[in-house]
């Protein structure tokens, strides 16, 4: 029995492995996605999902959602993200978006399942935080959240912070204090998953749409790694939001500790931090099973199964 899942993507390069991903594995039924601003802005992030799914040839509700952080001003992004670029290297989308209005849709869509949906939130937090204020009772019907997002050792946006906690920390802190299942996929985990220009060879060979597609989106952000961010290994990139659909997939993909985990939002230097309480110091009760650690050859062999297929 296919898992049902909702994605809440801020589609740059690596949202668009993973809707991917979600929408080809047969062990998933992707019945909607949701665009938040983050690496572009909202109706780019929006364009880009709908252009992802034309390319695969699937037909998956988008609902554009917020086009600002919950209560910040939008950040200063630069005119073109070095691991995003602006708009996806796809054809215009010939569909359209099913709404603009995704916290909405997100509050519809729960207050009405049998509470078999999994949420995996691939981007800031905004629509996801907006969503539980608005409307709590939909808590009740929440499986699991599975997170990209945060970190403990690293920082990829400032020293503290990651970036979907760093663009909206008071949505994050609210997404925290849900007490509903959370697994988060940080950049502790993702940094251990790379994908390297080998790998994207072999993806090429698969010769699916999906594939082909994936090892230009990698290949873009092995680029921008290798220029501005490099990994332990050159001419490799963390493919973040894939780990976390593959995580829903085979939850063995990665090891995870239960810990309590809160979010910085008042710090002048470590606004957006995931503060990690390993040593359970604050004797608050743990909140969130954190991944520390990736089965990298599982992961790969995941990504060409799935992208290998067609619609
Ligand atoms: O920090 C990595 C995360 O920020 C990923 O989700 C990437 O797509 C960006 O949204
Ligand atoms: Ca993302």
């Amino acid at each position: 029995m296919a898992t049902k899942v909702i994605l809440d993507v801020d589609t740059g390069t690596d949202d668009a492995v993973a809707l991917m991903l979600a929408a080809l594995s047969p062990d998933l039924e992707l019945i909607g996605a949701t665009t938040v601003v983050g690496n572009c802005p909202g109706i780019v992030c929006t364009q880009n999902t709908l252009r992802v799914f034309d390319h695969i040839g699937v037909d998956v509700p988008v609902h554009q959602g917020m086009l600002e952080p919950m209560v910040r001003p939008d950040f200063n992004r630069p005119e073109k993200s070095v691991i995003h670029g602006l708009y996806l290297d796809l054809p215009p989308a010939t569909s359209k978006a099913t709404s603009n209005d995704a916290v909405a849709w997100l509050i519809e869509t729960y207050e009405a399942s049998a509470g078999d949906i999994t949420l995996i939130p691939v981007g800031p937090l905004t629509n996801i935080g907006m969503a539980f204020r608005q409307q709590p009772s939909m808590l009740a019907k929440l499986p699991e959240l599975v997170i990209m997002g945060g970190a403990h050792h690293i920082g990829n946006t400032t020293p503290s912070a990651e970036f979907n906690i760093w663009v909206d920390p008071e949505a994050a802190k609210v997404v925290m204090g849900c007490q509903r299942p959370i697994r988060m996929v940080p950049l502790d985990a993702t940094h251990k998953a790379l994908i390297s220009l080998d790998d994207c060879k072999k993806l090429r060979q698969l010769g699916t749409p999906a594939a082909t597609a994936a090892a230009s989106f990698i290949e873009q952000r092995v680029e921008g790694y290798n220029k501005y961010q490099p990994m332990a290994e050159m001419d490799a990139a963390p493919v973040h939001d894939a780990l976390a659909v593959c995580a829903v997939i085979d939850p063995t993909v990665i090891k995870t500790e239960l810990i309590y985990v809160d979010v910085e939002t008042k710090g002048e230097l470590t606004d957006g931090r995931t503060v990690c309480d390993f040593g359970n110091r604050s004797h608050k009760e743990p909140n969130v099973h954190f991944a520390t650690d990736v089965d990298l050859p599982k992961f790969k062999e995941m990504m060409f199964d799935i992208l290998g297929r067609t619609a």
